[in-house]
This record gives C-alpha cells, sequence and structure tokens, in this order.
C-alpha cells in the first residue's frame, strides 16, 4: 500500500505542482491535504500550455488519475466552481474523477470580509481568500462544514448567528445584510454543484491502499509557512508537513516515502523574516529569469540565497527520504552562488535555522561560496552532462541535508528533468 507525500521544504513554490505532474501519470490518485486556494501550482503541459491550479490536485490532468480534496482542506465553493470551469475551457474535463471530502471547511463571502477587516493582507502579507478566517472558525467550533453547505435550513441558521456575531465590530446592519444575501444566494446555486462532487475520501483511499494502489498526497505551500513549524505569524493557517497528510485525508500515519521538494535557490511571497533575501539586480535576473512571480496573486516574489539549515531543518520535520531539487536552470549564467550553512548572533553559531523571530531577522547568516556553472540545462537528461559546478550545487544540498537526490529539475515541462534515483524511479515513475 504504497503512500508517498509530495512536501515544500521552503515558503512555497518549490516547484510542487511540476513534480507532481511528473509522478501522477502512475499513480491511481492524488489528494489534496491541507490550504485552500491560497495555493498556485503552475504545470506547463506538453503543448506549452500553462495551467494554473489551486484547489485540484495537481493529478486532474491525467484522465485515469482520481483526484481527492481532503478533509483537511478549505474550500471555496465558488472558488472551486470556476476552477472546474477553467479546467473544462481547457479541455480538462473533471467527470466523476474529482471526490470532495464532507468534512471540509467551507470559506464563504464573511470570511473574505473578515480577513479585509482585520487588516491581514498587509499586516501578513496574505492571498485574501478567506484562508486564515475559514481556518479560524474551524478551531473555534463555529465553522461550517461542506455536509452543512448541504443542509439549506441548518447553513442559513449558522451562517445568520456566525456573520452578525463575527461582523459586528467591523460593519452596518445593512452591509452584514447584503453579506448574508449573497452567501445564501450562492449557496442555492452551488450545494447541487458541491453534491456530486461528495465522496468518502478516507474510505476510497484506503480501499485503493489495501488494493495496493498508489496514492500521492500533495501538500500546498511549505514547511517555513507551517503554522507550527513556519516563521510564525507569518505563516498560513494550516500544516503543510508531512505528519498532517494521513490526518488531513483520513488514513493511519503509514507513509513510504516523504518527497521533500525545494528550489535551489530560496522565494518568498507576503511579509515575514527572510534572512537570505537579496535585492537589486541579482535578485531581479533570478525573477526574471525564473519568472517568479506568484501563480495565485500575481505579485512578485522576493528573492534569496539557498538557505540549506532551512533544507536540512525541513529534512527532519518531514521525515524526507528522497529530495527533488529544482530549477537548477534558472542559476545559470551567475558568476558564482552563496548558499547559507548556519548564522551568527552574539558570538554564537547557529547550525539550525532558527525558530525565534528575533534571532531570525537580527542574525548574520554565514555563507558558502561555491563556483556558478553556465550554459542552457533544460535539455539535460543525464546526470554526467551536466556542469561540474552544477552538480557541485546538487550534491552539497543532498549531503548537508543528509538526503540523496531523486530527482533534479531543469525546466518548466514535466521531462526538463534527470531522475537520480533508480529505485524510486522504478516505484513512483515508470512502475507498472
Ligand atoms: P494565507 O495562506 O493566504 O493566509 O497567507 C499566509 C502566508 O502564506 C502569506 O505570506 C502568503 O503569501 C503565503 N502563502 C499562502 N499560500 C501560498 C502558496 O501557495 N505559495 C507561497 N506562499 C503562500
Ligand atoms: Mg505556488
Amino acid at each position: 500500500m504504497p503512500v508517498l507525500v509530495v512536501v515544500g521544504l521552503q515558503w512555497g513554490d518549490e516547484g510542487k505542482g511540476r513534480v507532481i505532474h511528473t509522478l501522477a501519470r502512475r499513480a491511481y490518485a492524488v489528494a489534496r491535504y491541507q490550504g485552500g486556494n491560497n495555493a498556485g501550482h503552475t504545470l506547463v503541459l506538453g503543448n506549452n500550455e500553462v495551467l494554473a491550479l489551486h484547489l485540484i490536485p495537481s493529478g486532474i490532468v491525467y484522465p485515469n488519475v482520481r483526484c481527492y480534496i481532503g478533509n483537511g482542506v478549505v474550500v471555496d465553493p465558488k472558488a472551486l466552481y470556476e476552477e472546474i470551469g477553467h479546467l473544462a475551457k481547457r479541455g480538462v474535463r473533471i467527470g466523476r474523477r474529482l471526490g470532495l471530502s464532507p468534512l471540509c471547511h467551507v470559506i464563504l463571502p464573511y470570511h473574505l470580509s473578515l480577513e479585509r477587516y482585520l487588516g491581514e493582507g498587509s499586516r501578513l502579507g496574505t492571498t485574501q481568500r478567506g484562508i486564515g478566517p475559514s481556518y479560524r472558525d474551524k478551531i473555534a467550533r463555529l465553522g461550517l462544514r461542506v455536509l452543512d453547505y448541504l443542509n439549506t435550513p441548518r447553513f442559513q441558521e449558522r451562517v445568520m448567528a456566525n456573520v452578525r456575531e463575527l461582523l459586528a465590530p467591523f460593519a452596518r446592519p445593512s452591509e452584514i445584510r447584503s453579506i448574508e444575501r449573497e452567501t445564501f444566494e450562492t449557496q442555492k446555486k452551488l450545494a447541487p454543484f458541491l453534491k456530486r462532487l461528495l465522496a468518502d475520501v478516507s474510505i476510497e483511499i484506503t480501499d485503493a491502499l489495501s488494493r495496493g494502489r498508489r496514492v500521492l498526497l500533495e501538500s500546498a505551500q511549505g514547511t517555513f509557512l507551517d503554522v507550527d513549524f513556519g516563521t510564525y505569524p507569518y505563516v498560513t493557517s494550516s500544516n503543510p508537513v508531512a505528519g498532517y497528510a494521513p490526518c488531513g485525508v483520513g488514513i493511519g500515519p503509514k507513509i513510504d516515502a516523504v518527497l521533500g521538494v525545494a528550489k535551489l535557490f530560496t522565494t518568498r511571497v507576503g511579509e515575514g523574516p527572510f534572512p537570505t533575501e537579496i535585492h537589486g539586480a541579482l535578485a531581479s535576473q533570478i525573477r526574471e529569469t525564473g519568472l517568479e512571480y506568484g501563480a495565485t496573486t500575481g505579485r512578485p516574489r522576493r528573492i534569496g540565497h539557498l538557505d540549506l539549515t532551512m533544507i536540512r531543518k525541513a529534512c527532519r520535520l518531514n521525515g524526507v527520504t528522497h529530495l527533488a531539487l529544482t530549477k537548477l536552470d534558472t542559476l545559470a549564467g551567475l558568476a558564482s552562488l552563496k548558499v547559507c550553512v548556519g548564522y551568527s548572533w552574539r558570538g554564537k553559531i547557529f547550525k539550525d535555522f532558527p525558530d525565534d523571530p528575533e534571532i531570525l531577522a537580527k542574525a548574520n547568516p554565514v555563507y558558502k561560496e561555491l563556483p556558478g556553472f553556465s550554459g542552457d540545462l533544460t535539455s539535460v537528461k543525464r546526470w554526467s552532462d551536466l556542469p561540474g559546478a552544477a552538480k557541485r550545487l546538487v550534491d552539497e544540498t543532498a549531503a548537508f541535508a543528509g538526503v540523496s537526490p531523486a530527482i533534479v529539475s531543469l525546466g518548466r515541462k514535466a521531462d526538463n528533468q534527470i531522475v537520480l534515483d533508480a529505485g524510486f524511479a522504478r516505484e513512483w515513475l515508470t512502475g507498472g
């Protein structure tokens, strides 16, 4: 019963979507286990068409792959409806291949209003999709789940109570009534649509695993946006770490492999500490070459040197068994590369990426300088054909992390990659 978790080791946007795109072809099912439509997974298809997914797992592009949205995900019914419509226009038909857990909490218009009233967009740099307020209601035991969305009297009663209590400090009564009206109208329109997607995700995945089928659990965001382990409070409101994956789809904690995805430089979108951040010409060059703009909000991503202490810590937190290192091609042409191997503060050296935001803000990264490399790497298919300095960057990263690299990606398309681990390839990429 093989379960593979694919998890981001930095602040999201590591290239999980493209990696899952290559793995999902052989999977029976792909399931999302946390987050919501704050995510943006960019896939580049064979015909160079670019597809941005937000809520639907990246496996959906293969007509034989079943996709699930697990109980740990928060779902904006309108966003889901629009994403399915968008996919249909691009020729990707969902049919009966998408299963939605009735236990998912929903994001309602009042969550979007609350996030605005609370100023979380400017304070934390959130994606303003209502993610934080929806998870907050879940933990406060006020939330509405998909199964409540499908029960109109219960839905209306609970929405009215919530909206009146939660929005009262911020909104005029007429505004509150108009939010209520919008919520009820949307629910009436979209409840039949959600109903058709319902699936008992826990039963279906357990059943697939007992038949020996391959299941991928796909995280959104990244380890340093995790609400427990990330750069709190500049984090998302869920747990992207691999340990949450079984909980977020309703299976027991048996995972066969954890593929940690890390980009060979660092990016962050939104506010919060970023000790290896760089500015100026070098940052712009990497941003333009790597097309580092948010897939959900279009914001330019902040750019920084590779932080090996983050990768090592994330490998520990997630129990990473295999590494996928991405965007090696983006670094081609730089004279040299700096990688962070520790932090110094008040005469002390920290080998682990610090938890304390004050230390993160004040400590100085300790860099190791590696030689640069050049040339167009996108079509390289064999490890031995890579420039020596490119191989060295991969090797140093894997050695520091203590995990061997399984995949190195060199371009936007699924096949722009080198697979280094034959065992992993047999199990997840080429097996029957
Ligand atoms: P929220 O998830 O919208 O509440 O945003 C919280 C933080 O997580 C902000 O810094 C966002 O920019 C960041 N974030 C949320 N989703 C993603 C993602 O998919 N990729 C990168 N950053 C994200
Ligand atoms: Mg993204």
